[in-house]
């Protein structure tokens, strides 16, 4: 093989950075992957749509079968997104022998299984490094840098959306989660419907698929426990920074001998945690092996120059296998490890910080301190953050470990109490 053809469906935001610097770039990628990638078909689906980046109108076409039945076509790069058609693209793709090349994080994670498992049965690449926290080059670590060790702990920040907000909100007086959400759509980070970034829905799919490879287990992203952070106010952000703690929405993957958690929540992070510094649009994962200890990989999780640069990681690394007869080099995510159980979250241990919106009484904080002691929670430290008679003032509070279920009845049960105002907020914590 003297070069490797390349078929690229999309040329949105990923595609065209990818197409741009195939092309920008050739020599210096045919230099370091030992032969020339070259790129010969584009699809899309209007073409007459501007474009950022220029291209011979003859590479340009709109039928995906121009990519597929090409036999010259040697490697299908997929950054369509969607599941469907993708899904059954990229399976044709698979059957003709064509390794595949996609960012596409919901198809992998709803559909990752059929998917490898075609690529397994035919002896074909299947490789994903941008589905993940965009530049970061976080799969190829858990596939190969780190695989020769037992994973206990990975967290991870995989949404810039809401880190951008969260991190908005926690700046000087502190913004509200509105008028964050407004700034980061006015610069570009968030889409105009960012519903499946907010629900935490995103960073559930991007977790789905490093369990897997980290920690051998594929659960379906419904099967992972999701909060999203609209319900985190400027206050919460403030008060738990006056504990010494930062909120972060985290994917967090915690194995315990051969049970696993698996959830994705706003978090309270002790501020000189790792994770903790890490604002604005930025991504990062954070995981604890029994060789490694703790590593952190920080960068851009999402972008068209990051998010190109793990595409062609992972063109480079298909092309020397189809050079040297090698697919499969790094095989599909299998089962590596025995996971006996997903712990349901009523089981899950950990500390908690509460806000309650209730009326300053005398004998009110005597009564939920009550309520949290009859299930079994005691109090770390309490602030009530106003005095005013009758008038609803919030009141914050620190937990020492206490279990999910026990909190999630004590909270119904203080949330019938005439004197609280507002369903009452409850955040987890971690402490690293
Ligand atoms: N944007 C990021 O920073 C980022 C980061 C990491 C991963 N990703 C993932 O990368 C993938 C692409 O994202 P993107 O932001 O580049 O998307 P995008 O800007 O919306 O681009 C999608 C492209 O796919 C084309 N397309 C869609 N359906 C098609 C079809 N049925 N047939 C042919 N072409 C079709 C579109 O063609 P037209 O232009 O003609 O409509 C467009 O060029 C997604 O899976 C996304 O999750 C994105």
């Amino acid at each position: 093989m003297d070069k490797v053809n390349v078929g690229l469906i999309g040329l949105g935001t990923v595609g065209s950075g990818v197409a741009k610097m195939l092309l920008a770039r050739r020599e210096f990628i045919a230099r370091r992957a030992g032969l020339p990638i070259v790129l010969k078909k584009v699809c899309v689906r209007d073409r007459r749509r501007a474009r950022a980046v220029r291209l011979d109108p003859r590479l340009v076409t709109t039928r995906v079968s121009d990519i597929l039945d090409d036999p010259e076509i040697h490697v299908v790069v997929e950054l369509m997104g969607g599941i469907h058609p993708a899904k059954e693209i990229l399976l044709k793709a698979l059957d003709k022998g064509k390794p595949v090349v996609t960012a596409n994080k919901a198809l992998l994670a709803h559909e990752g299984a059929a998917l490898f498992q075609r690529a397994k049965k035919k002896g074909v690449d299947l490789y994903f490094e941008a589905s993940v926290a965009g530049g970061i080059p976080i799969i190829k670590s858990l596939r190969e840098g780190l695989i020769g060790n037992d994973l206990e702990t990975l967290y991870g920040i995989l949404n810039g959306t809401t880190n951008f907000i969260l991190t908005e909100m926690s700046r000087g007086e502190g913004r509200s989660f509105d008028s964050a959400l407004k700034e980061a759509q006015s610069r570009g980070y968030a889409e105009r419907n960012p519903s499946l970034d907010l629900r935490g829905i995103d960073t559930a799919h991007k977790l789905s698929i490093l369990t897997l490879l980290g920690f051998g287990r594929a659960i379906a992203p419904g099967d992972i426990y999701v909060e999203g952070i609209p319900g985190i106010t400027a206050n919460d952000v403030r008060y738990a920074h006056d504990f010494g703690y930062t909120v972060k929405l985290l994917g967090i993957a915690k194995r315990e001998g051969d049970e696993l958690e698996v959830r994705v929540h706003p978090t309270l992070l002790p501020k000189n945690h790792l994770l903790s510094n890490v604002s604005g649009v930025h991504n990062a994962v954070f995981v604890r092996g029994d060789l490694i200890g703790e590593l952190v990989l920080y960068g851009q999780g999402a972008g068209r120059l990051p998010t190109t640069s793990a595409v062609l990681a992972d063109l480079v690394d298909v092309a020397r296998n189809l050079r040297y007869h090698s697919p499969q080099r790094v095989p599909p995510p299998v089962p590596h490890r025995r996971i006996r159980r997903i712990r349901k979250m009523g089981e899950i241990e950990g500390r908690f910080y509460f806000r309650f919106s209730c009326i300053d009484r005398p004998g009110v904080l005597a009564r939920i301190a009550r309520i949290l002691g009859a299930h079994r929670i005691s109090i770390a430290s309490v602030s009530q953050k106003d005095r005013r008679r009758e008038q609803i003032v919030p009141v914050v509070m620190m937990t020492h470990e206490a279990k999910e279920r026990d909190v999630e009845e004590a909270l119904a049960e203080i949330d019938r109490m005439g004197v609280i105002r507002r369903k009452s907020v409850c955040i987890r914590v971690e402490r690293g």
